[in-house]
């Protein structure tokens, strides 16, 4: 588990403001209470806000680990998030503000978004793809993003998005795991001024993936030509998105899909160095996107909402793409990165497009704190009403910070805590209802139910222990593509006789008012700037070196990032520590897997602490990294190797 602070010193407690609570959708407690007495009936009630075409037979349907909502029924995504809204007033209302990095700036109406989407659908469909197809996503964040997973959507093909800083290989194993029949990507991207050769990643990734028939290209035109320089056309293989675009019909009815039908993998990392396919299901996640989007971002007809997640996460599918066009809210959508060209890019969006509802992360708002309060005091925040974080621990000066620098003081925060897996928001205030607390997620929402246990299933009613939710729930992830058996070790057999049980793999702590404080992994997985990070994944890509022998990989507490990778790396012989070779390591991993995952530390050591039975101990590391003094070291078979490492790190630093 990462680091424990004390977090039950907290006291501060902030009530909603009675003007937010006067007009919020949710200002009181009949939406638990009614989910309390009975929660499969609450499920269908949300559910029932969605259009279906045709009605579910059966709520529910659990057969632990696995659980079927609304089986029998029907309903099309891109129909409840587009077509829905197209008969009223709606249908002029922006449904997606986007800005690219370099300035250029475009808004699509529900109207203009759902006549791209069925004329991509067409395009998909001339290509070959078909219901129950995996199609899969490499784009930066621009609206075709959308556009690609609506159309998926609309025609039943199963999107699998790949975020843009991904690398070659991470997207090969992807696609080949998903066995995609197309790719749809862009000649590049713009981070930070540069341009990312997403292409040219897509060309190297296809080299191995025998599956992928066709490649579809957006253009990502600026100023710049970027065509030119990153993009080469397969002949045969490759398409030019605009060139498809201009030929293909503009009528598509949406495909009606069964409520368990697939509607997206999304990879992410475990504790293994193979990447989990989760998939997600039609009417259960839509159920639960929707329902929680309009929660806790009380979102209301007239609101801008921004949630700055990449579509590559399921914090972009969930709250930038699905939740809010269920809702038929406007979303900004913004490619880059927060400080280009200057660090308050962030406050000009707000300020030029009138955010109302803002959702970032942690990791972005300690960096906001760092480069000072002049960047957002330039401009007119006056427009939000409510701000949310989410994707690690917050802790609670960056609470303090975003409530009293971003929100004004008169914004509710709401932390929200949910996974990949769990598709929607699990633990979060509800912002005209409940009274915060800096660094708390606090309760469940109506129809979840979370409990803290021991390693042997006893519920703990305070102080800490493992986050288990105990109830099924609709956007539930369903199973791991391709591994129901991983699925079923993974998340449901931590105790032993009790599949019902899912392990979340965090670690939490509960306060006297039933209040769940997030402590962080307890697995070996790393929270990166809020991005999962299997250490096996980043230990797998070290050894592929040829100057490594051996890698260890722990987490080492970040002021920015939360947590940092440090790696611990072993030399073949006829190899040698020096700095060339520790750069070269690290661009290695960035290389093979991704910028993300490049570890910040490399140290060098001649050996590494394991116990008797050869198992590394990351402990006994992080310790080190963190420069503690060190743990229990009774049950290392040599104790001498850590006393080096240490001394050795020391000098390093
Ligand atoms: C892990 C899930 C779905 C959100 C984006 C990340 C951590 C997420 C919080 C929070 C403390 C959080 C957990 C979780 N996490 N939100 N509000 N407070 N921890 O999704 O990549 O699937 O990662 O992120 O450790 O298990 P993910």
């Amino acid at each position: 588990m990462t680091e424990i602070r004390d977090l039950l010193v907290e006291t501060r407690s902030f009530p909603p403001p009675p003007a937010f609570a006067a007009q919020a959708h949710i200002n009181d407690r009949r939406l638990h209470d009614a989910a309390d007495a009975d929660f499969i009936q609450y499920w269908a009630e949300q559910a029932a806000t969605l259009r279906w075409t045709k009605p579910w037979d059966r709520v529910l349907d659990w057969q632990p680990p696995h659980a079927q909502w609304f089986l029998g029924g029907q309903l099309n995504v891109s129909a409840n998030c587009l077509d829905r809204h197209l008969d009223g007033a709606r249908r002029n209302k922006a449904a997606i503000v986007w800005e690219g990095e370099p300035g250029d700036r475009r808004t699509l109406t529900y109207w203009e978004l759902a006549r791209e989407v069925r004329t991509f659908a067409n395009v998909l469909k001339g290509l070959g793809v078909q219901k129950g197809d995996r199609v899969g996503i490499y784009l930066p964040l621009v609206p075709e993003a959308a556009i690609a997973m609506l159309a998926c959507a609309r025609i039943g093909a199963i999107h699998s998005v790949v975020f843009g800083g991904f690398s070659p290989e991470s997207l090969r194993d992807r696609m080949n795991d998903a066995q995609a029949k197309v790719v749809i990507t862009a000649d590049g991207g713009y981070r930070r001024g540069q341009i990312v050769p997403l292409k040219r990643n897509t060309d190297k990734a296809l080299e191995e993936c025998p599956t992928v028939k066709h490649v579809v290209v957006v253009q990502r035109r600026t100023s710049g030509p970027i065509t030119e320089a990153h993009v080469d056309m397969k002949e045969g293989r490759d398409h030019w998105y605009h060139r498809l675009m201009q030929h293909a019909n503009d009528q598509c009815a949406p495909e009606p899909m069964d409520a368990e039908d697939v509607l997206f993998i999304l990879y992410t990392s475990g504790t293994t160095g193979k990447p989990k396919g989760i998939v997600h299901t039609t009417g259960g996640y839509l159920t639960g996107a929707a329902s929680s989007t309009k929660m806790v971002f009380d979102l209301k007809e007239e609101d801008v909402f921004w949630c700055t997640a990449d579509v590559g996460w399921i914090t972009g599918h969930t709250y930038l793409v699905y939740g809010p066009l269920a809702n038929g809210a406007t979303c900004v959508m913004y490619e880059g990165a927060p400080d280009w060209p200057e660090r308050d890019r962030f406050w000009s969006i707000i300020a030029r497009h009138g955010v109302t509802v803002f959702y970032t992360a942690p990791t972005a708002i300690r960096a906001f704190m760092k480069w000072g309060v002049e960047h957002p005091r330039r401009h007119d925040l006056s427009t939000l009403r409510l701000l949310g974080s989410v994707g690690e621990p917050i802790n609670p000066e960056a609470w303090m910070w975003y409530q009293e620098h971003i929100g004004g003081n008169r914004c509710p925060v709401v932390d929200t805590w949910w996974q990949t897996e769990t598709g929607s928001i699990v633990i979060s205030p509800l912002p005209g209802l409940t009274a915060t607390k800096p660094g708390s997620a606090t309760q469940p929402l109506p129809g979840y139910s979370a409990k803290l246990m021991d390693a042997q299933a006893n519920e703990l009613t305070s102080g800490g222990g493992l986050l288990v939710l105990t109830k099924p729930w609709p956007s539930m992830l369903r199973t791991i593509w391709g591994d129901d058996a991983r699925y079923v070790e993974t998340y449901f057999s931590k105790w032993a006789g009790r599949p019902d049980l899912y392990f979340a793999g965090d670690g939490a702590k509960l306060d006297a008012d039933g209040f769940f404080w997030l402590l962080g992994r307890v697995d070996d997985v790393l929270n990166v700037a809020g991005h999962r990070i299997g250490t096996m994944e980043v230990e797998s890509a070290l050894v592929e070196h040829p100057a490594v022998a051996e890698a260890a990989v722990v987490g080492k507490a970040h002021e920015l990032k939360g947590q940092a990778v440090c790696a611990f790396v072993t030399l073949r012989d006829g190899f040698h520590k020096s700095s060339e070779l520790r750069d070269d390591l690290r661009e290695f991993v960035a290389k093979k897997i991704g910028a993300l995952a490049r570890p910040d530390d490399v140290l060098f050591s001649a050996d590494l602490p394991k116990t008797r039975s050869g198992k590394i101990m990351r402990r006994l590391l992080r310790d080190i990294a963190e420069g503690r003094a060190l743990g229990d070291t009774t049950t290392l078979a040599d104790p001498n190797v850590v006393a080096a490492l240490k001394e050795q790190y020391e000098k390093d630093e």
